[in-house]
């Protein structure tokens, strides 16, 4: 990365992409912070949204005493970040943090990357008025075109006073400083699917705030008939499929996973504002089924995959899941996914699985089943 000589690759390192593992923003964040450490030094700094690890390793490599807390909703990000840190032999002193846990009180400056999803940031700012001093100062780095003027009256009214900086590179960096007023977020609204008597809440990172995807609903129309024992949300969101999955199967336990903590724990809100029994419910908060114990074979793999990863665009994830579906699978077990047309699932699925049935289709969308032979 630029003149700090760091090797930074996006997570998983082997996915093929020609994107690069950090933006302008990076580069801004770190070059302001440089200014202010030499001004005013501070031993812990909390880093929000570092994707893949190029704000926790460029500060690392210049300031190595710096204590630093990563928080980020994104297992994927936390992984990224280790995984970077070792192949630039960094070791700060470092603590993850989900995107719900409270920073440190102590923390006079945070640094921030601006998230696309406005409500998450929204509750982000709420979250930080509830751990930061008065004074306190957020560096937040976005891309130049996406700052305006209503982007910086949201902080003022979720955080305070902000000011955005002169371009470096289409970038600028938004300078937010607490003005000491608490804002609690508003409680997750609930909104009902009456059609499968379920009723959903999503915290603000999560896909699908309040309605269902096409490609959920269409999977839910199209459920496999038979009698699971054990059946996996893969990329869970909200837990929908699963939820489902608990109604039609009701002796099986059902694995929800997402590389979204939000997602998860919706999906565990959810489970219980459906009244199911606590002990058929797991949750897991991974990068597809990486850490999935080897003994938790299941005989169905429920998936709606995600085709972008940020705001890149990639089929490695959806992949990796129907890698890991297949190596957590019974003989025998069934992959049920969903995906748009267009996204030539079958073909991975044939290679990977030497079978892939269409189950149902429509104009845009096609429901595909693999068994594990
Ligand atoms: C298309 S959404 C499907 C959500 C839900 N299952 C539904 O059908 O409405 C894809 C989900 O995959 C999750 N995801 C993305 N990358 C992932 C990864 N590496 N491991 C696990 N889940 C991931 C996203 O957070 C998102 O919740």
């Amino acid at each position: 990365m630029g003149e700090d000589t760091l090797t930074l690759h996006r997570y998983p390192q082997d996915q093929v992409s020609n994107l690069q593992a950090w933006d302008a923003g990076d580069e801004h964040l770190i070059n302001i912070f440089m200014t202010e450490m030499a001004s005013s030094p501070i031993a812990h700094c909390s880093l929000i949204n570092d994707q893949f690890g190029a704000l926790c390793c460029g500060l690392s490599r210049r300031f190595p005493e710096l204590a630093i807390s990563i928080q980020s909703d994104a297992k994927t990000s936390q992984l990224g970040i280790a995984q970077n840190l070792l192949a630039n032999c960094l070791n700060p002193k470092i603590t993850y943090l989900n995107a719900r846990a409270a920073l440190n009180q102590a923390d006079t400056q945070v640094l921030m990357k601006l998230p696309k999803n406005l409500n998450f940031f929204r509750e982000q700012l709420q979250q930080l008025s509830q751990s930061l001093v008065p004074g306190a100062k957020v560096l937040i780095a976005a891309k130049a075109k996406v700052i305006n003027a209503s982007l910086l009256a949201l902080i003022k009214e979720h955080f305070g006073e902000a000011s955005a900086s002169l371009t470096f590179k289409k970038t600028r960096v938004i300078t937010a400083i607490f003005d000491g007023r608490v804002r609690r977020a508003a409680t997750a609204k609930t909104w009902a699917v009456p059609e499968y008597q379920l009723t959903l809440t999503n915290l603000s990172n999560v896909f699908a705030s309040s309605k269902l995807d096409i490609g959920a609903r269409i999977m839910l129309d199209n459920m496999p008939s038979g009698d699971f024992g054990s059946v996996i949300d893969l990329g869970c969101g909200n837990g929908v499929l699963g939820l489902r999955a608990a109604q039609l199967y009701p002796k099986a336990h059902i694995y929800f996973v997402d590389d979204s903590e939000m997602a998860v724990a919706s999906a565990a809100d959810n489970w219980q504002m459906n009244q199911f029994e606590s002990e058929r419910g797991h949750f897991h908060w991974d990068d597809c089924l990486t850490h999935m114990a080897q003994e938790d074979v299941v005989d169905l793999v429920l998936c709606n995959p995600p085709f972008h990863q940020g705001e890149a665009i990639t089929d490695h994830i959806a992949w990796q899941m129907f890698v890991d579906a297949r190596k957590q699978l019974a003989k025998g077990g069934l992959l049920q996914v969903v995906g748009n047309r267009h996204l030539n699932y079958h073909v991975k699925l044939k290679r990977l699985f030497g079978n892939c049935q269409t189950a149902a289709s429509n104009g845009k969308f096609v429901i595909l089943r693999a068994v594990k032979s």
